[in-house]
C-alpha cells in the first residue's frame, strides 16, 4: 500500500481502465469518505468542503438505472465495478457555510453572487475534493477509474431528481485487473505546464 502514497501516487499510480472484478467492502468505502475532507480548498480555508456530494451506486437495480446514461465504451467497466461513485457539486453549498465556517457570514457573500459565479466556486471546490477522494481511495489500495464519458442530464434525472446537484464525473471503485491496462500515458513535463517569473 505504501507505494500508492505521496510520490508514488504521482509517478506510478494508475487509473484502472479494465473491468473490475474484486468487490471492495463498506468499511473501505466509509474510510475513503472520512478521508476526503483532508486537503486545502480554494477559499482560504475549509469552509467549502461541503461542495462535493456523492451518490454511491452499488445495487444491481441502481446500476441498471445508471446504464442508459453511460457511453458505450464505458458500460462494461462501469457495470462490473463493485461501486460507481457519482461525484456532484451542490449549487446550494453556501447554505451550509454557517456550519462549515462559523467565524464569519460567508453565506450572504456567496448568496449575493450571480448564479454562474457561485456555481463556478462550487465546481472548483468540488473538483479539488474529487481529486482528494481518488488519492484517498488509492492510499487504501483501491483502484479508481474516473469516467467522463456519460450523459450528465440522464445521470442527474435518474439519481438527483430535484436536488440542486450537478454531476462532475463518475469514479468506478474496486480492484482492477492490471492485465487489462494500456501502457501508462505520457505526462507533460514541468516546463510544458509551468513558468517561473
Ligand atoms: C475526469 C476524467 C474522466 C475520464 N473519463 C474516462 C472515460 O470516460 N472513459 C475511460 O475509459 N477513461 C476515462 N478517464 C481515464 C483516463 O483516460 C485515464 O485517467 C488516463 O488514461 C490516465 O491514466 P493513467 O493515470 O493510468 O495513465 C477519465 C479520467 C478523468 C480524470
Amino acid at each position: 500500500m505504501k507505494e500508492h502514497v505521496a510520490g508514488g501516487q504521482r509517478r506510478r499510480a494508475r487509473s484502472l481502465g479494465g473491468d473490475r472484478h474484486a468487490p471492495s467492502n463498506d468499511a473501505e468505502q466509509e474510510d475513503v469518505d472520512v478521508r476526503v475532507p483532508s486537503g486545502a480548498e480554494r477559499e482560504g480555508g475549509r469552509q467549502l468542503e461541503g461542495a462535493l456530494h456523492l451518490c454511491l451506486v452499488k445495487s444491481a437495480a441502481a446500476k441498471e438505472r445508471l446504464r442508459p446514461a453511460i457511453y458505450p465504451g464505458n458500460v462494461e467497466k462501469t457495470m462490473s465495478a463493485p461501486v460507481t461513485i457519482l461525484l456532484a457539486y451542490d449549487l446550494t453549498f453556501h447554505e451550509r457555510l454557517p456550519k462549515l465556517f462559523p467565524m464569519g457570514d460567508k453565506r450572504a457573500q456567496f448568496a449575493a453572487m450571480p448564479d454562474d459565479v457561485r456555481a463556478g466556486h462550487a465546481l472548483a471546490n468540488a473538483a479539488l475534493e474529487a481529486g482528494y477522494l481518488i488519492l484517498a481511495a488509492r492510499a487504501l489500495g483501491l483502484d479508481c477509474g474516473p469516467i467522463g464519458g456519460f450523459d450528465a442530464a440522464k445521470v442527474e434525472e435518474a439519481f438527483f431528481g430535484d436536488l440542486p446537484w450537478k454531476v462532475l464525473f463518475l469514479v468506478n471503485l474496486g480492484n482492477g485487473d492490471p492485465e487489462k491496462l494500456y501502457p501508462r500515458n505520457p505526462r507533460l513535463t514541468f516546463s510544458e505546464v509551468a513558468r517561473i517569473e
